[in-house]
Parts: structure tokens; C-alpha cells; sequence
């Protein structure tokens, strides 16, 4: 009996061991976080409040800096924040690193939108943007990508921004999250993550993809 309950005890403190663990992604290290990685300021002022999750098909998750390849966030990932059921979410994925953090002429490139997002739930919002993987050219170092997660009371009216498809690429450039907060009004920013990503083949394969949509010429940019 005694030595079932020490088996009983001996799980629970594996279990809080193995949470503890995981728990990189505390809330009182997000400030911290974007600021050591200066997603504050090169993308937003402030940084929100909670993580957002977000865990990739390959098992992978962001944990805010952490290295995910091309390969392993080839699809997009399950985004998850603590909602409140009434309100309506909005997300995008950007990077601001284009070409490369050291020279970001191009910034920003969105790589994901979703507006009015009900609660927690990404495939009932509107897909603006749809998900492309990373086309992070060889050569151009880490990238940072960042996830937002704003929150909005209101519906918002996104009929006038244009919808950009998976085999688009030219088109992403020079995003602003800045000003497409301020156009929005989405002044409530609610959660958040960010990872970082550099070349690897997979970044071929959506090249390739991406110029089935785009001119050669466009897209010379992205090759180099
Ligand atoms: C953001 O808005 C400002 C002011 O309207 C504009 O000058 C700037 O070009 C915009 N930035 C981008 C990347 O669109």
C-alpha cells in the first residue's frame, strides 16, 4: 500500500519536473525576450503580454528565438492563446529580416494573415495572407519571424486588402506591421512568439513554387 502510494508520489513529481521542464515559454520572460531580440523596436513598440503557441507539423514549436528550419515549418503551425471566447483575434506571421537582418530593405515580409479570428479558432477567420514557409535566401543569416495575435472587440472590415495565395512572394514585401496595426486600429496586442529560420533545401522547393506565379525578373531578389 505505502510503497503503491510512493510510486503514485514518484509519478506526480516526474510529471511537475517534466512541466517545469517545458515551461520555456513563461509569461514573465516575454518582455524580456523581444527586446533581447529586438523584435521591440524593429517590428512593435511594446511587446505583448503572453506567449501564443505555436507548434509545428515536424513536432517543433516556437519558443521564442529559438532555430526551426525551412523543412520543420513547412506547413503551418497550430496557434494557440488563451482566448476570450467574446472577442475576435487577428494574426500575422512576419519577417522583418529581408533580405537579411544586417540589411532590411525590403522589411517586412508577411508570411501569414488571419483576421477576425473568433476565439481560438484560426479556419473560421478570413485568410488574408495564406501561409508560405520560409524563402530565406542562402547566405542571409538568421531570420527572424515573428507571430502577433491581436485582440478586437469589432469585426474588422478587411474587403479592401488585397488576398495574397501561397504562390505568391513579391507581393509580401514591405509589410508593415506598424502601419497595418495603425490602419486596423488593432492597438490591443494580446500574444505573441517569434522563432528564428535560415536557408536550407527546402527553400528551393518554394522558390520554385513562387515563380510559377511571379516574373523571373521579380523575383531576382530572392535568388541573388
Ligand atoms: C507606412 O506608412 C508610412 C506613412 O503613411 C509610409 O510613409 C510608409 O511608406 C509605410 N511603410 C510601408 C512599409 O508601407
Amino acid at each position: 500500500m505505502s510503497s503503491a502510494r510512493g510510486v503514485v508520489l514518484l509519478v506526480i513529481c516526474l510529471l511537475l519536473l517534466e512541466s517545469h521542464a517545458s515551461d520555456i515559454l513563461n509569461d514573465a520572460h516575454v518582455y524580456r525576450a523581444f527586446a533581447s531580440y529586438e523584435v521591440v523596436p524593429d517590428v512593435i513598440d511594446e511587446a505583448p503580454d503572453c506567449w501564443a503557441r505555436a507548434s509545428f507539423k515536424s513536432g517543433r514549436q516556437a519558443e521564442g528565438g529559438n532555430r526551426l528550419t525551412p523543412t520543420q515549418i513547412r506547413n503551418p503551425p497550430v496557434v494557440t492563446w488563451n482566448s476570450n471566447e467574446r472577442a475576435l483575434y487577428t494574426l500575422i506571421l512576419t519577417d522583418p529580416d529581408v533580405p537579411s537582418r544586417d540589411d532590411p530593405r525590403f522589411r517586412e515580409f508577411i508570411h501569414w494573415a488571419v483576421g477576425n479570428i473568433p476565439g481560438n479558432d484560426i479556419d473560421r477567420g478570413e485568410t488574408l495572407v495564406e501561409y508560405l514557409g520560409a524563402v530565406t535566401p542562402r547566405g542571409t543569416g538568421l531570420h527572424r519571424f515573428v507571430l502577433l495575435v491581436f485582440e478586437h472587440l469589432q469585426k474588422l472590415d478587411f474587403s479592401a486588402e488585397p488576398r495574397i495565395s501561397a504562390q505568391c512572394g513579391t507581393v509580401r514585401r514591405y509589410f508593415s506591421t506598424r502601419n497595418f496595426t495603425r490602419k486596423y486600429e488593432l492597438t490591443n496586442l494580446y500574444a505573441g512568439n517569434f522563432f528564428q529560420t535560415q536557408y536550407d533545401d527546402y527553400v528551393n522547393t518554394l522558390q520554385a513554387q513562387l515563380r510559377e506565379c511571379e516574373s523571373e525578373r521579380e523575383f531576382d531578389w530572392l535568388v541573388q
